[in-house]
Order: structure tokens, then C-alpha cells, then sequence
């Protein structure tokens, strides 16, 4: 049995990669770590105890917290951390861009700082791994032609963006000063079950459902190379058992769309879906709103890289695994009424009383 700490394992691509690789590696054991900010909603692993009975620990905490951290990592003998805990949403980033700076700059060195100590206290472990989780949108925005390498200049456009390129170069300093086995993945926009309804396909998913505007940044025309995450977490899973310390790895579904284009399929899919025709389809709510400032106009990403060196494809097709993520929200109603009342922040009161749970 092999102890993986995974860092914001109660957000969209952190719980998706418990669930996937709790059922895929039977000798897997995961401790989750989670500050259970507002995109943090711990039942969305409820049924881990269930499902992977003795595998999974759910632990509340910070990633600043560093005496926490090493005393996860010593207790539970981890051999890797998967490093998936940020501030994640580009528009709160614009709005109120220090939790960025604090979260995302700040918790990812501490978290280095910690687990850097446990791995020098124990010997320097070879087969020791942490792998930080990133995003393409550090590479700034492509004009029509070209894709994002793995040596492409680092030129982030937003707070959000910036604070993730500055922790992938805490990382790399890490490596190639301390000689810590750290890896960075920088992954296009993922899609899927459990997704936080702020996000663009399952705030359109919901609006579309409920009838109200659907609005759309500018023209409508940025480009999105999107990503089903559960291939992510499958890329993940290969950077983790197959990458090289100190390499990048770009990961990415080879899936252009322009944003309007997938409010349009999303809408067919749902009128499809609820037998909704003519004047009622759900693209007469689409509305066009001013453009998000510093919008980054294309993302593309070259993933040869990864395919080459580790064998990971992606599995799924975009059509087929966005129709999949409309019909797991059209029968996710009572996790979507959770999000809405407010009522998953109170996960912790329910099931641990006011203590804090470790
Ligand atoms: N969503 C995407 O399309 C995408 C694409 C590429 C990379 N990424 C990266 O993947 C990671 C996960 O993204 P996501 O969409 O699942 O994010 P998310 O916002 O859904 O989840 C983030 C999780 O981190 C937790 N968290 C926040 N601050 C914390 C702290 N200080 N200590 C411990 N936990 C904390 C939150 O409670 C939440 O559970 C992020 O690092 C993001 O930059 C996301």
C-alpha cells in the first residue's frame, strides 16, 4: 500500500482524481487535505468510506500550515503528494486578487518548505514524488496558429494566472536548488462532474435549466482547448508514476472550441434533453456582456510530449463527454440544491460537530 497526500482534494479536479484513482489503484491509500474554502465541498468523497474502505482520510486543513502538513506526511509514511489546492477562478482573481497571491504563491512555498523537511528528514527517499498541478493559462494567449509547449515563455494574463506561473517557478527552484523530486503539469480548461457552478460550463448547464440569461464574455470567440477530467486525472496519474523529477509536462485533450460554440451544443443538448423546441430553445437566452478585462484570446496546447514520453492519450471525446457531464447535472440535483442553499459549507458542523478534524 502506497500513502499519496493530496492537497484541495475537495474541488472539482482534486475530488474527481480520489474517486478515479481510489477505483483504479486498489493499493492506493489517499489522505486528502482541504481548507474547505467555498469551492471545497467534502461529500463530494462522502462515499470514499464506502468504496475504499480504510483508503481514504479526509483531514481540514491549510496548506500554510505546515506543522499540519508534516505531520501527515510523517504519520502516514507518504510517498508522493499530488498538489492540487489554489484559488482557482479567474474572475475572483480579478476582483480580489491577494487570496490569489496568499493561497497560490504563499501555501504552495510553505507546502514545499514542509514537505522539502520531511523528505531531507527521511533520507531523501528516491522514489519520493510531488507533483504540482498547473495550468496552460500561465502561457499567456495564442494568436490563431501555434500551440503552448512545454518551453513556451512563461506571459500570464491575469491575477489567477500569475500567481500559479509564480508558484510552477517555486517549484522548479525547489528541484533544481534542493534537489527535491518535484514535477509540473500545466493542463487545459477540464470539464466534468463536480465542477464548481461558477465556472463556464456548468453555470451555462444551470442557467440553461433554469431559463435565465446565458452571458457570454465579447465576442464570444475565445478559444478553449478543453479537457474531460478524468483524462486529466488519468495524466496525472502517468506524471506521478512515470515522470521524470525536474521535467514539465503539458497535458491537454486537443479539443479548440470557442466559447460560444459550447453554449450553443450545451443548449441543444439540454432542449434535446428536456423536449424543448422553437421559441423555448435555450439559445434565445444567450446575451453577449462586455469582455473580461485582460481575456486571453487562445488556448491551445501541444501534448506531444507527454504522449511520447509516458504513453498517456486522452480517452474521450468532447461530444460524447460533454453530453455525459449535462446528463451527471440533470441527476445531480440535490448536490447542485447543496451548492446553492449554501448548505455543503456545513459538511464540517455535520460530520465532525465545531472541532477541527485531523
Ligand atoms: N479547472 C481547470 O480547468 C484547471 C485546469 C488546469 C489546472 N487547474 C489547476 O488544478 C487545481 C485544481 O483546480 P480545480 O478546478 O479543481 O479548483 P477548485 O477551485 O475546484 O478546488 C480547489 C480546492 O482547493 C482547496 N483549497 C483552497 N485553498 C486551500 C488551502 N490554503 N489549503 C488547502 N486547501 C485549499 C479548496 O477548498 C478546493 O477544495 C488548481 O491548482 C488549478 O490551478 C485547473
Amino acid at each position: 500500500m502506497q500513502t499519496i497526500l493530496v492537497t484541495g482534494g475537495a474541488g472539482f479536479i482534486g475530488s474527481n482524481f480520489v474517486r478515479h484513482m481510489l477505483s483504479m489503484r486498489p493499493d492506493w491509500r489517499i489522505v486528502n487535505l482541504d481548507a474547505l474554502t467555498y469551492a471545497g465541498n467534502a461529500a463530494n468523497l462522502d462515499d470514499m468510506a464506502t468504496q475504499a474502505p480504510g483508503r481514504y482520510r479526509f483531514v481540514h486543513g491549510d496548506i500554510n500550515d505546515s506543522d499540519l502538513v508534516k505531520r501527515i506526511l510523517i504519520e502516514e509514511r507518504a510517498g508522493a503528494v499530488v498538489h492540487f489546492a489554489a484559488e482557482s477562478h479567474v474572475d475572483r482573481s480579478i476582483l480580489g486578487p491577494l487570496a490569489f497571491v496568499e493561497t497560490n504563491i504563499c501555501g504552495t512555498a510553505r507546502l514545499l518548505m514542509a514537505c522539502r523537511d520531511v523528505w531531507e528528514q527521511s533520507g531523501r527517499p528516491r522514489d519520493f514524488r510531488f507533483v504540482h498541478v498547473s495550468t496552460d493559462e500561465v502561457y499567456g494567449s495564442l494568436g490563431p496558429d501555434g500551440y503552448f509547449t512545454e518551453t513556451t515563455a512563461y506571459d500570464p494574463s491575469s491575477p489567477y494566472s500569475a500567481s500559479k506561473a509564480a508558484s510552477d517557478h517555486l517549484v522548479r527552484a525547489w528541484q533544481r536548488t534542493y534537489g527535491f523530486p518535484a514535477l509540473v503539469t500545466n493542463c487545459s480548461n477540464n470539464y466534468g462532474p463536480f465542477q464548481f457552478p461558477e465556472k463556464l460550463i456548468p453555470l451555462m448547464i444551470l442557467n440553461i435549466v433554469a431559463e435565465k440569461e446565458l452571458p457570454v464574455y465579447g465576442d464570444g470567440q475565445n478559444i478553449r482547448d478543453w479537457l474531460y477530467v478524468i483524462d486529466h486525472c488519468e495524466a496525472l496519474a502517468a506524471v506521478l508514476e512515470r515522470g521524470i523529477p525536474g521535467e514539465t509536462y503539458n497535458i491537454g485533450g486537443g479539443a479548440e472550441r470557442a466559447n460560444i460554440d459550447v453554449v450553443r451544443q450545451l443548449c441543444t443538448l439540454i432542449d434535446q434533453r428536456l423536449h424543448r423546441e422553437g421559441a423555448s430553445c435555450g439559445s434565445r437566452l444567450i446575451r453577449f456582456v462586455g469582455d473580461r478585462p485582460g481575456h486571453d484570446r487562445r488556448y491551445a496546447i501541444d501534448a506531444g510530449k507527454i504522449k511520447r514520453d509516458l504513453g498517456w492519450r486522452p480517452r474521450f471525446q468532447f461530444e460524447d463527454a460533454l453530453a455525459a457531464t449535462v446528463d451527471w447535472y440533470l441527476s445531480h440535483g440535490e448536490w447542485i440544491d447543496a451548492i446553492r442553499s449554501g448548505d455543503y459549507r456545513r459538511w464540517i458542523d455535520t460530520n465532525y460537530g465545531a472541532a477541527r478534524v485531523g
